[in-house]
């Protein structure tokens, strides 16, 4: 949806960042430029990663079709309100309309406060909505199986969508699974769905059928029924 703001939250090597380039590259592909602000502090494994997927980030860059910005939360704070900084510079040259913001759990360092941590983020999600942007947040989540804990975030009641991406323990197999929480303004599919990821991103596919305990991170398939 374009202009909209989308939180996608999941635990380490869930996938959001190759989600999140997806995003990115279906912009290309639509003559959309994209931009990636990074809080990664090492460029080349971020480049050696896209890499893997199929996605050469320099070579985009340097056609002008994307740009991707390595730099600190506090810097990045500094930009996003100065008319004359480096971010109204690339918004002005290319016409940006995608933005990635990987990730906004970088921001927390920056206070102990949680409630001046929120307003940080609020400020963070409102400032690139102004710009009217199609952007999308990734958010690191510390549990990887078990329950989650994702009652003191904010972020959820201001984004236009939110998505999860979990871990799920099933039959001594550890499975990916997508979940939409929210959409903005629309019905939106409520299944939650297995994906996979391979060169190009994730590839969503079907739902998991008869299974219960999917948000405690342990699927449990349910019984048939006894005829
Ligand atoms: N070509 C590929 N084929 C299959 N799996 C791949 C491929 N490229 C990457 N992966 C897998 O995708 C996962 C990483 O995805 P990604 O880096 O997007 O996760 P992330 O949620 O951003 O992780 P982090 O929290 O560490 O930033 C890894 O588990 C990796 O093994
Ligand atoms: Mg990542």
């Amino acid at each position: 949806m374009e202009g909209s703001a989308t939180l996608i939250e999941g635990s380490a090597g869930t996938g959001k960042t190759t989600l999140a380039l997806q995003f990115i590259m279906q912009g290309v592909k639509e003559g959309e430029h994209g931009l990636i602000f990074t809080f990664e502090q090492f460029p080349e494994q971020y480049y050696d990663c896209a890499g893997e997927l199929g996605w050469d980030l320099r070579a985009l860059q340097a056609e002008k079709k994307i740009h991707v910005v390595f730099t600190t939360p506090e810097d990045f704070l500094d930009e996003l309100d100065d008319p004359e900084g480096k971010i109204a510079k690339i918004l002005a040259e290319f016409g940006t309309k995608r933005i990635v913001l990987d990730s906004i759990t970088h921001f927390e360092k920056l206070s102990k406060d949680i409630g001046h941590l929120r307003s940080i983020e609020t400020d963070i999600v409102n400032g690139v909505k102004r710009e009217g942007m199609t952007a999308i947040f990734l958010k690191e989540n510390a549990n990887v199986l078990g329950k989650w804990d994702v009652s003191s975030n904010k972020i959820p009641f201001i984004v236009d969508t939110y998505i999860l991406l979990r871990y799920l323990e099933m039959e001594s197999e550890i499975k990916r699974c997508l979940m939409v929480l929210k959409m903005r303004g629309s019905d939106h599919d409520k299944d939650i769905r297995e994906y996979k990821i391979d060169q190009g991103g994730l590839q969503v596919g079907e739902k998991f059928t008869g299974v219960s305990g999917i948000f405690l991170g342990t699927g449990i398939q349910a019984r048939p029924a006894r005829k």
